[in-house]
């Protein structure tokens, strides 16, 4: 047997596309360049002060650049654009931004995060070294093709702390994301405060050991070992600010009626046989759920109240996920509630639990999101659908006419591995290389154009049952996350080896500035293998 191994070339290009990532709507690039040096001066009284600091910081820190006081005429003039542009009278899309680099550099935004946008633009067009950098000569118009694009992390399986956060949101935000969800609750641990139950964290944010190695490795073995952490109010009223300075929505995932192991580790009485048992150190689905009596409800309310008032995003998520109905099938309370609502079953049932929560939101000013589990037995009046389990879920929910975020486990779960290479670490499965994120269509396949308006954007998840640290984190949202906001941001993307290019020859030095532990699984070679009988 032989085998030939042919190494498939993706360096070969040189092609004037655009710098930055995620591709603008247009670039032209010109002749000749503006030269930065040391010094610039740019008008900061016509932006927003914590885009100005940002500024200010990202181009000291990592270009050596210090804004220049004096008023002499600026090298880059900020210009704040009305919508409704008067002079062209054409209506602009929303965040729309543009930058005119000539003999100065003349920034028009729309709005503040357009002006953020503007400027994260414009420190990826910088090039050169120290001392010497420079900024060629073109134009950039651009605008965000869908509303929600996001990145979710697990902090339940795996917790990290206000600084690790912050650096992940800042992460997001160079790559103009604006949504980050997070996912604060699971089985595994509990880890928001709420005052008016404290044992929530006392007791649920802590496990006593973890499962070591795959799950599906038999037989277990567990490290003993107290594990878990929580954020205070005042610690996610910290992250929340932080996130508005950087444009970024955060949705707080309060999980229920299933995994939610947790909190009824320290509250067992809203269970639904009561029964007491610890928060637990092994991964999956687990039977007992919340019970869908009155008591339990009214928890969960008093829970999501004070989540209301640490998040100003308009969307709180309710999970909805991977709830097995055994424990109601034979609980009296639950089998009452059916009766009582003239139910059919337990689904029907899970969906009355999810209508008590949106009912709720409502009336708060808040919208309800959660899994496509939503849809069994019935999708409540206002919720927002996100779609994990394929595109079948978003495609039902849209054509129902309701709001979807796309977030298919075919192209957006972070956890799967990313090459087949014995090199990568422990994840839980799945393949998803980087080429298979960038051909991800947050529409899906064949849907009309009155349900392809329900689809708000899309996210990528990062479950942390087998990502033990910040770093790895990185690694697995780097550079697949750069492949999403291509789909979430461009009308017209460039094909993926233009965008291999760009990444290769700009943004791996980009995510080396800052000090982002991107995978370098893209070098791995792809092996093209043959066998042949005859070789001479
Ligand atoms: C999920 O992955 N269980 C939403
Ligand atoms: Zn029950």
């Amino acid at each position: 047997m032989f085998l030939f191994i042919f190494f498939i070339p993706y360096l070969n290009l040189a092609q004037k596309i655009s710098p930055i990532i995620p591709t603008p709507q247009k670039y032209n690039e010109i002749e000749g360049f503006i030269s930065i040096e040391k010094f610039v001066f740019f008008n900061d009284d016509d932006i927003p002060e914590n885009i100005s600091q940002f500024f200010s910081y990202e181009l000291n820190k990592h270009y050596n650049i210090l804004k220049k006081e004096d008023k002499v005429i600026p090298t880059i003039l900020f210009i704040k654009k009305s919508l409704s542009d008067d002079s062209t009278a054409i209506n602009l899309p929303k965040d729309f931004y543009s930058i005119s680099v000539n003999d100065h550099i003349e920034v028009k935004y729309t709005s503040d995060a357009s002006c953020f946008y503007a400027v994260n633009s414009l420190l990826q067009l910088i090039e050169g070294e120290t001392g010497k950098w420079f900024i060629k000569k073109c134009q950039v118009i651009d605008s965000p093709k869908f509303q929600w694009r996001g990145l979710h992390l697990d902090v339940s399986r795996h917790f990290f702390s206000v600084d690790e956060i912050k650096k992940f949101i800042q992460l997001m935000s160079y790559y103009k994301f604006n949504t980050f969800h997070w996912h604060l609750t699971d089985d595994q641990g509990w880890r928001i405060e709420i005052k008016k139950y404290p044992e929530l964290t006392k007791i649920g944010a802590y496990r006593d050991s973890t499962i070591e190695g795959h799950y599906s490795k038999k037989p277990r073995s567990y490290t003993i070992e107290k594990y878990g952490g929580f954020y205070t109010q005042d610690e996610i009223k910290e992250v929340v600010s932080y996130a508005q300075s950087r444009y970024i929505n955060i949705v707080p995932e309060i999980e229920m009626p299933g995994h939610s192991r947790s909190a009824l580790a320290a509250y067992p009485q809203f269970s639904c046989n009561g029964l007491k048992k610890p928060v637990p150190g092994l991964w999956g689905i687990f039977e007992d759920i919340y019970c869908s009596k009155e008591e339990s409800i009214l928890f969960i309310q008093d829970i999501l109240k004070e989540v209301i008032d640490l998040f100003p995003f308009e969307y709180i998520h309710i999970g909805g996920d991977e709830a097995p109905k055994k424990r109601w099938n034979s609980c009296s309370s639950c089998q009452k509630v059916i009766i009582d609502n003239d139910l059919e079953n337990e689904e029907e049932l899970q969906s009355y639990f999810i209508k008590r929560m949106d009912d709720f939101l409502m009336k708060k000013g808040k919208k309800l999101i959660g899994w496509d589990e939503i849809l069994e037995g019935g999708l409540s009046a206002n919720a927002t659908v996100m779609s994990w389990r394929g595109d079948k879920g978003g495609k039902e929910a849209a054509s129902q006419g309701h709001y979807v975020v796309m977030s298919p486990n075919t192209h957006c779960y972070f956890d799967y591995y990313q090459s087949s290479h014995f090199s990568e670490p422990l994840a839980i499965g799945g393949y998803l290389p980087l080429e298979k994120v960038y051909n991800f269509n947050p529409i899906p396949k064949g849907m009309n154009e009155i349900d392809a308006k329900y689809i708000l954007g899309g996210q990528a998840n990062i479950w942390t049952e087998y990502i033990t640290s910040i770093d790895q984190v990185e690694y697995m949202a780097y550079p697949r996350s750069l492949a999403l906001i291509q789909n979430l941001w461009c009308n017209i993307k460039p094909s993926f080896d233009d965008f291999l290019y760009v990444y290769l020859n700009k943004h791996q030095e980009y995510l080396n500035k800052h000090d982002v532990n991107y995978s370098n699984s893209i070098h791995i070679p792809k092996l093209n293998i043959s066998r042949k009988k005859k070789w001479y």
